[in-house]
């Protein structure tokens, strides 16, 4: 009984941080347009990641690592503070976050007078970081009124208008976040995509290997049912 009370208490608690305004409410992750084995988004993606979130963020538990030393991404930098807030390491944000979080957060920065660096979030309300990519997707205002869908649910464009036009068509921003993701994902399981194939080659080996199981056991009991029928 206790323990449900505890449990009560804690959902409480969480679903109230997780819509922390009520006009959120609804509001769905978009889904990350990664492919795990494309390499050449990964590359793009850590090339795009020391340049523009290495100032802040370290990636310190990223293994020795080919991609990331040829993007230039050092593994023993210091993070720096930002009025007290250290940006976290993201080495592993991937698998923390989900990729569909990042890709949204980094989508849904919006101004906000309210806040110390001016802008807030939509999936990280009072976040510390400053919405680095404005220049590149533009500055966004949240709407008066958003429109949901016929299930009450909303997207993070329903939410917000452009106020300002940045230097990348929204195509190619939704290219460069995927593309950030992307490594993201890889960062935090490098070896993932070759799981995956090796995956399906030990499934298909059980799957021949049943099969041969299944040939032999009838071989082997042929016998014993002729001789049980005599
Ligand atoms: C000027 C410094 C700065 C830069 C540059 C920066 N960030 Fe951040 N970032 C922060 C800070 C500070 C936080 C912590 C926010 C908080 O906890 O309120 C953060 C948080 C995050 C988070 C959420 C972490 C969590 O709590 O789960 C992600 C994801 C992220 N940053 C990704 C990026 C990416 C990708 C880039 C590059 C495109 C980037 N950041 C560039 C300062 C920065």
């Amino acid at each position: 009984m206790m323990k449900r009370y505890i449990l009560t208490i804690l959902l409480a608690f969480s679903s109230s941080q997780l819509i922390a305004e009520e006009k959120f409410e609804g509001l769905q992750l978009a889904s990350a347009p990664i492919n795990y084995t494309d390499m050449a988004s990964i590359k793009r993606g850590a090339t795009f990641f020391a340049t523009n979130c290495m100032s802040c963020h370290t990636l310190s538990y990223l293994r020795y690592d080919k991609v990331a030393k040829e993007a230039g991404i050092d593994p023993n930098q210091k993070p720096i503070s930002l009025n007290g807030v250290i940006p976290p390491d993201l080495s592993l944000e991937a698998d923390v976050r989900g990729v569909d979080w990042i890709y949204t957060y980094l989508h849904s920065f919006y101004k906000d007078p309210a806040t110390p660096s001016g802008v807030n979030n939509l999936v990280f309300p009072g976040t510390a970081m400053p919405a680095i990519l404005s220049p590149y997707q533009g500055e966004q205002v949240l709407v008066e009124k958003p429109v949901r869908d016929l299930f009450g649910y909303l997207q993070w464009y329903d939410l917000v208008v452009p106020t300002k036009q940045g230097t990348m068509t929204p195509e190619q921003f939704d290219t460069v976040t995927a593309d950030l993701v992307n490594f993201l994902a890889y960062a935090a399981a490098p070896y993932r995509a070759e799981q995956e194939r090796l995956g399906y080659w030990v499934l298909g080996f059980l799957v021949i290997l049943f099969v041969l199981m299944y040939l032999l056991k009838k071989e082997y009991w042929k016998d014993v049912e002729t001789h049980r029928k005599k």
